[in-house]
């Protein structure tokens, strides 16, 4: 196709059109490195227009490195004697929060392995206690595959916003990148299940996975089509010691601004991070998915002394800007490319919510 034909399918994602495959396709593979600035830039302004110039800013608390899964790349993934393991109590949280608080941060994001010690319980007993010390502050879970009920509990209980990325959805790469205990199907009914109860959903994928290709994007792209999630988290594979996927290569950084970029415009209000995975790759990798089109960071608020240990992939990125300590420099790196911490809630805001239509 020739260079006027990519931009104006860019043009038409912009304008909210349906995409075909055939088009996505181009779009993904096709672009010459002006139509990929034309798309960045439009992208970038896409958000300016939504966000103004403000990144929103989330307190990551990452509460458990114990999981039962065995996600192949993981490096928590419960058969790896390598992973340190540690949990925190609901006093480390609850100090967590309160330093996060004082730092300025109006949500929270608990983050863990699928630990059987924070089961349902544990959990709906900790997000009330966050709650009524901080009431004003979203809550986000993400904690993994649970329960219908239990979602509904954790609801209940206060929490604002769910985590739970559907990582393929391509069936047969999921089972490429999961073991047999673990389906596509029952991601995606619990990805449907908090979107009906109720959470700000969020879902997304890794770019770069084993095996993954082209297509697997597409199918990836055209199920967030239909889920709607409020926030998409997507980030490079990075491989991870003591994991089946350790001697593979890392997701490219290139393919996931880009897909910030095609998400954004698909995707005018969702709450889209400049992941950790990026900015452990790359020292420019978080402004350059700001740049992309991307709208929240989410700095690391666990205690410094379990950071290290929540390793799902190697040498990942805990100091500097993603420091949630180090707030100063994080913004300042988002001054130095005209930007800012904009320290609100940041809760998806269009009207009426998105309805899941899988
Ligand atoms: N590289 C990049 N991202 C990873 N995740 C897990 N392992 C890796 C890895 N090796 C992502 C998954 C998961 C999220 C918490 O971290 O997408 O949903
Ligand atoms: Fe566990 Fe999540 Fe890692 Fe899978 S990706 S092993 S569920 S922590």
């Amino acid at each position: 196709m020739k260079t006027r034909g990519n931009i104006e399918l860019v043009k038409k994602l912009y304008g909210g059109d349906n995409m075909l495959r055939a088009e996505w396709h181009m779009l993904l593979t096709a672009l010459t490195a002006k139509e990929k600035e034309y798309l960045r830039a439009l992208a970038a302004t896409v958000a300016e227009e939504k966000f103004g110039k403000g990144v929103y800013i989330r307190g990551l608390i990452e509460i458990s490195s114990y999981c039962r899964n065995n996600c192949f790349y993981c490096g928590l993934r419960a058969a790896n004697r390598e992973a340190q393991r540690y949990r925190l109590t609901k006093e480390d949280i609850l100090e967590c929060c309160e330093q996060g608080s004082q730092l300025g941060f109006n949500t929270f994001v608990l983050q863990g392995g699928e630990d059987a010690t924070q089961n349902d319980e544990w959990l709906t007993d900790v997000v009330p206690a966050i709650h009524a010390a901080h009431p004003d502050k979203a809550i986000t879970l993400s904690v993994g595959e649970r329960s219908a009920e239990a979602y509904r509990a954790f609801r209940k209980a206060g929490a604002d916003r769910y985590l739970l990325r559907h990582e393929t959805r391509n069936d047969e790469h999921y089972s490429l990148l999961h073991p047999q205990t673990m389906s596509a199907s029952k991601r995606r009914e619990c990805l449907k299940t908090l979107k009906e109860i109720g959470f700000q959903t969020g879902s997304g994928m890794m770019i770069g996975s084993p095996g993954q290709t082209v297509e697997h994007l597409i199918d990836d792209i055209q199920f967030l089509e239909q889920l709607q999630p409020e926030m998409i988290g997507i980030g490079p594979f990075i491989p991870a010691a003591g994991t089946p996927f350790t001697g593979e290569p890392a997701g490219s950084i290139e393919t996931t601004l880009l897909l910030i970029s095609l998400l954004r415009l698909r995707f005018p209000d969702a709450l889209i991070p400049a992941t950790t995975a990026l900015a452990t790759l790359h020292h420019k990798g978080r402004t350059q998915a700001i740049l992309a089109g991307a709208n929240v960071v989410m700095p690391n608020l666990s205690p410094r002394s379990v950071r290290s240990k929540y390793s799902i992939y190697d040498n990942k990125a805990t100091s500097g800007c993603e420091a949630a300590e180090e707030i100063e420099k994080l913004e300042k790196e988002l001054n130095a490319i005209g930007y800012r911490i904009n320290f609100a809630r940041g809760d998806y805001n269009k009207k009426g919510t998105e309805k899941c239509i899988m």
